[in-house]
C-alpha cells in the first residue's frame, strides 16, 4: 500500500479486535449508530473512499456507485449480495467481495432450530406458559408432529442447503433436493442426492426449506401456485432471502389451512412483518438471525477486512463474488 493510507467506510460497529486490524492498514470512517446510513448519506460518505465494508441492509445501488469516485473494492459481511448492483460496480472495475462458507453452520443450525420450533410448536407453547394460559397437563395439550420419517424437501442445493440436509438424518429425515429450474432432474446435487422437480418436491415434503439466493428468477418462487401445490401438514422454513417467498400469498395459505406453519427468519420488507404472519401461532418469526453467533459474526467480520486489505494491497481478494 502507498505511504498515505487508503480510507475504508465501515457501515456498522464491527468487533472491536476486526476493527483495530483494519485500523493497522487503513483509515477507517465508522459510522457507530445501530441505525442504517440513509441512502442520501451512503452516497456522500462513500465519496472519496478506496473501500466499503457493508451490511446486507444496505442498498449500494449504481447511485452509491456513481458517488463513488475512488472505491476500489466494496466488501459485505454477509453471503447473500442481492443488495449490491454488482455489475455496475463490475463496469467501473470495483471488485465485489462477500463472507460465504463462515455462516453455514450457523444458518443450518437455526433452520433446524425453526422446523423444531414450528413441527414441535415450541413459540407457542412459551407463549401459552407465559400469559398464564397452561391450566394444566393434559394428554392432548400442544399435540406437534414428528419429524422421524418424514420428508425435508431443501430448494436450493448450495453450501447452506447442503449443510441442512446433512443433519436430517439425525431426526429420521430424508432430504430430497428441488432441480435447478430449468435444469435436468440430475442438475445441482451431489452423487446419491435425489433430486426433483420443484413441483415434487413441494407436492410431496413434510417440511419445505429454502436456501436460494434473491434473483430475479427466484422473487416470489413461493407463491399462490406453489403454496397451494404443499401438503396441507406441511410446514415452510425461510432463512435466506424474504423476497423468495410472496407473503400475501403465505398468509393467505396459512389462513385456507393450505399448509399447517412456517418458519421464517426473513422477509420482504424487513424489519417490517406482514400482520397476517404476526397474528398466527403457527407462524416462528425470528429477526434476521441465520449467522448470528458471536463466532460466526466475528469471523464474517475478519473476512470482510481482509478482503478490503487484500483487494487495497494489490492482491487477489479471497472471496470474490461471482455472477
Ligand atoms: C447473509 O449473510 O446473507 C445473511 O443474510 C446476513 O448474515
Amino acid at each position: 500500500m502507498s505511504e498515505t493510507k487508503p480510507t475504508v467506510l465501515v457501515t456498522r460497529r464491527m468487533p472491536a479486535a476486526v476493527l483495530d486490524q483494519l485500523a493497522q492498514s487503513c483509515a477507517v470512517d465508522l459510522h457507530p449508530g445501530t441505525d442504517d446510513l440513509t441512502h442520501d448519506a451512503m452516497c456522500a460518505r462513500v465519496r472519496g473512499k478506496d473501500g466499503l465494508i457493508c451490511m446486507f441492509n444496505d442498498r449500494i445501488d449504481a447511485a452509491v456507485i456513481a458517488a463513488a469516485d475512488s472505491l476500489r473494492v466494496i466488501s459485505t459481511v454477509a453471503v447473500g449480495f442481492d443488495n449490491i448492483d454488482v455489475e455496475a460496480a463490475t463496469a467501473r472495475g470495483i471488485v465485489v467481495t462477500n463472507t460465504p462458507d463462515i455462516l453455514t453452520g450457523a444458518t443450518a443450525e437455526l433452520t433446524w432450530a425453526l422446523i423444531l420450533s414450528v413441527t414441535r410448536r415450541v413459540g407457542e407453547a412459551d407463549r401459552v406458559v407465559r400469559r398464564g394460559g397452561w391450566t394444566g397437563w393434559t394428554f392432548d395439550f400442544m399435540l406437534g408432529s414428528e419429524l422421524r420419517g418424514k420428508q425435508l424437501g431443501i430448494v436450493g442445493a448450495g453450501r447452506i442447503g447442503r449443510a441442512v440436509a446433512a443433519i436430517a438424518p439425525a431426526f429420521g429425515m430424508r432430504p430430497v433436493f428441488a432441480a435447478k429450474p430449468g435444469a435436468g432432474r440430475d442438475a445441482g446435487s451431489g452423487d446419491g442426492d435425489t433430486v426433483l422437480s420443484l413441483d415434487e418436491l413441494l407436492l410431496m415434503s413434510d417440511v419445505v426449506s429454502l436456501h436460494l439466493p434473491l434473483t430475479d428468477s427466484t422473487r416470489h418462487l413461493i407463491n399462490r401456485r406453489t403454496l397451494a401445490r404443499m401438503k396441507r401438514s406441511a410446514c415452510l422454513i425461510n432463512t435466506a432471502r424474504g423476497g423468495i417467498v410472496d407473503e400475501e400469498a403465505l398468509s393467505w395459505a396459512l389462513e385456507e389451512r393450505l399448509i399447517a406453519g412456517a418458519g421464517l427468519d426473513v422477509f420482504e420488507g424487513e424489519p417490517q412483518v406482514h400482520a397476517g404472519l404476526q397474528q398466527r401461532e403457527n407462524v416462528c418469526l425470528t429477526p434476521h438471525i441465520g449467522s448470528a453467533t458471536r463466532e460466526t459474526r466475528a469471523a464474517m467480520a475478519g473476512l470482510a477486512v481482509r478482503n478490503v486489505v487484500d483487494v487495497l494491497s494489490g492482491r487477489p481478494a479471497l472471496t470474490p463474488v461471482t455472477r
